[in-house]
């Protein structure tokens, strides 16, 4: 039989879907855009938490997508046949329509059906929730299971360990599941389901969100409950083509093979962690993440510094990464033409290569001179040369010494408090500096953002800010440079609202209230549910300019600008991200 690629496996989920009734949403960026609790998407549904919450979306009730998604929770796993630190991610939602029932029924039918994926029932299995002090056991689903011709003893019943899904950041939907399991190897398959045998891959995911966690730890019930299913892409391709590993995918194998060619020594589990860290690399580059000392920065430094590293060791060639990430635009470019931009993206891991050579040679000779390496070294290691605990790790092990990790979490964790203490929360926002003038370019940097929108499009976001007294920079996910009409638009449109008589509102409500009226931006101020929205209005004609989450401070009214904008320079300064500087002139 011929193999089922990606793109075929994209096409018939998401016709099966929209055949009953599914609109196709589109992906969302792999960089949260309201939700400063994690890190990145994981999952298809978290871009949905607040219609899963109750919010209509404006799609309707039944939706489906591919998403690429990044999860570094099993990171330690990648190099066997199953993981992947970014994958794709086939969904389909019920916001609060069908539920168990319909749900169930079709991924089987989908799996199973002849003009589905027409996997044998034979190698299938499913596990359902035990039940709990606070939820009951889900026999419901079992049953449907049953009377679909699962066996009972292909049915597991597993607990908030097992078969709990949620929520993905700290607070937010979560529910019971139901997880599909396909028996992968050329064994026949045994009666009995057991997940703990790594033979049984879980492939699907069937989540009953009816719960939402708060902020005290509580898990109240929804008035209304959803479905939220996940496919795993690669997962799925290995079973139904009878694959070794997900690095035999069509959506990693050229990359495996390239890095594969490159190296001259045969060393698998390395090569495949380099495949898979440089694929995620490229993935997050592509959304405009950089390699930086904290967060999300810090995670793609981490795989950037990883593969380096490991490159160098297995002889690979100085431009191996350029070869990487072409191959990667070749193999993934038509599904994600953010990927395109290879020679962007390579520039950018350049950039990270040089840095590293010069920080590699100290770590080396400092993990050489300590007999043992304790964790307040290795912490050392990370916060001054920048090197990732896996590779202090690894280079100590080399040497047969020891390090310990509990210490070095200890460190780091001591070091988060300080740092969170001095700059008051990871994740505040705020201005460093309350002066009049700061707080002027405050508000013009949200006039900024609104033109730059208008002129360039929605996808223009805020990536960063510096105010002072005598300037803004702006950053902004964009990929091309900005023309120098465009620039001229910007400061037209934005001098024009100077000259009107516009004044700013502040407002606090609920997130999904603000969102449902147009808010825009990564930094919501939180005070406990409740956000806080800055706008920019007409109050005569109650046309709104601007509307974004901030935690302000601002001017009341333009007319405190006393000045227009002028754009004194742009420039790119990461792989889609453009910087802004402007002054304002009186
Ligand atoms: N949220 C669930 C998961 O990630 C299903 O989409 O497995």
């Amino acid at each position: 039989m011929e193999p089922i690629t990606s793109s075929l496996l994209r096409a018939k989920y998401l016709a099966f879907f929209a055949e009953r009734g599914h609109v196709e949403i589109p992906a969302a960026s792999l960089v949260p855009t309201h939700d400063p609790s994690v890190l990145f998407t994981t999952a298809g549904m978290h871009p949905l938490v607040p219609n899963l919450l109750g919010e209509p979306h404006p799609a309707g009730r039944r939706l489906a997508n591919v998403q690429k998604c990044i999860r570094t929770g099993d990171i330690d796993e990648v190099g066997d046949d199953t993981h992947l630190v970014s994958f794709e991610m086939l969904g389909n939602w019920s916001l609060g329509d069908y539920y168990k029932d319909d749900a169930i029924r079709w991924s089987f039918e989908l799996l199973t059906g002849d003009r589905g994926l027409a996997l044998p029932l034979a190698r299938l299995g499913v596990t359902c929730f035990a039940g709990d002090d606070h939820v009951p056991i889900d026999r419901e689903s079992a049953a449907i299971w049953e009377s679909l011709g699962i066996a009972t003893a292909r049915i597991q019943f597993l607990g908030r360990d097992g078969n709990w899904w949620g929520p993905a950041g700290q607070t937010g939907p979560c529910g019971p599941d139901t997880e599909i399991f396909y028996w992968v190897d050329p064994s026949p398959p045994p009666r009995q389901l057991d997940v703990a045998d790594k033979r049984w891959v879980e492939i699907w995911n069937n989540v009953f969100m009816g719960y939402t966690k708060a902020a005290d730890g509580e898990i109240v019930a929804l008035p209304r409950v959803n479905v939220d299913t996940g496919m795993g892409l690669e997962r799925t391709l290995v079973a139904i083509n009878g694959l070794r590993s997900v690095y035999d995918v069509d959506t990693v194998k050229p990359l495996y093979d390239l890095v594969r060619g490159l190296a001259s020594a045969a060393n698998e589990r390395e090569i495949r962690i380099i495949t898979d860290h440089v694929r995620a690399a490229c993935f997050m580059i592509a959304d405009g993440v950089a390699p930086t000392g904290k967060d999300r920065g810090y995670v793609l430094r981490r795989l950037l510094r990883r593969c380096i590293f490991a490159a160098q060791q297995l002889g690979m060639a100085p431009d191996w990464y350029r070869r990487a990430t072409s191959c990667v635009t070749a193999m993934l470019g038509d599904a994600y033409p953010e990927l395109r931009d290879s020679d962007g993206i390579a520039g950018l891991i350049e950039d990270e290569v040089a840095k590293f050579e010069t920080t590699l040679a100290h770590g080396l000779r400092l993990v050489a001179k300590r007999p043992v390496l304790d964790g307040r070294t290795a912490f050392d290691l990370f916060q001054t040369y920048g090197f990732p605990f896996e590779l202090t790790r690894e280079l100590a092990e080399r040497q047969g010494k020891h390090v310990d990790e509990a210490e070095f979490r200890a460190e780091l964790e001591r070091h988060r408090e300080l740092s969170r203490s001095a700059a008051g929360g990871t994740f505040a926002s705020g201005l460093a500096d309350h002066s009049a003038e700061v707080v002027r370019y405050h508000t013009l940097t949200h006039l900024l953002q609104a033109a730059l929108r208008e002129v360039l499009g929605e996808h223009v976001t805020q990536r960063g800010s510096n105010l002072t007294k005598d300037r803004l920079r702006f950053d902004f996910s964009h990929r091309e440079k900005i023309a120098r009409e465009d620039l001229a638009r910007v400061e037209g449109m934005v001098n024009g609202w100077l000259a009107r008589d516009l004044v700013v509102e502040r407002a606090t409500m609920r997130e999904a209230e603000a969102r449902a009226i147009g808010a825009i931006g990564a930094f919501g101020e939180k005070y406990g549910e409740l956000v806080s929205v800055y706008s920019v209005v007409d109050r005569g004609s109650g046309e709104v300019i601007s509307r974004e989450f901030c935690g302000g401070p601002h001017v009341e009214a333009l007319a405190d600008l006393r000045g227009r904008l002028r754009i004194v320079k742009e420039e790119g300064i990461a792989a889609g991200i453009r910087r802004i500087k402007a002054v304002l002139e009186q």
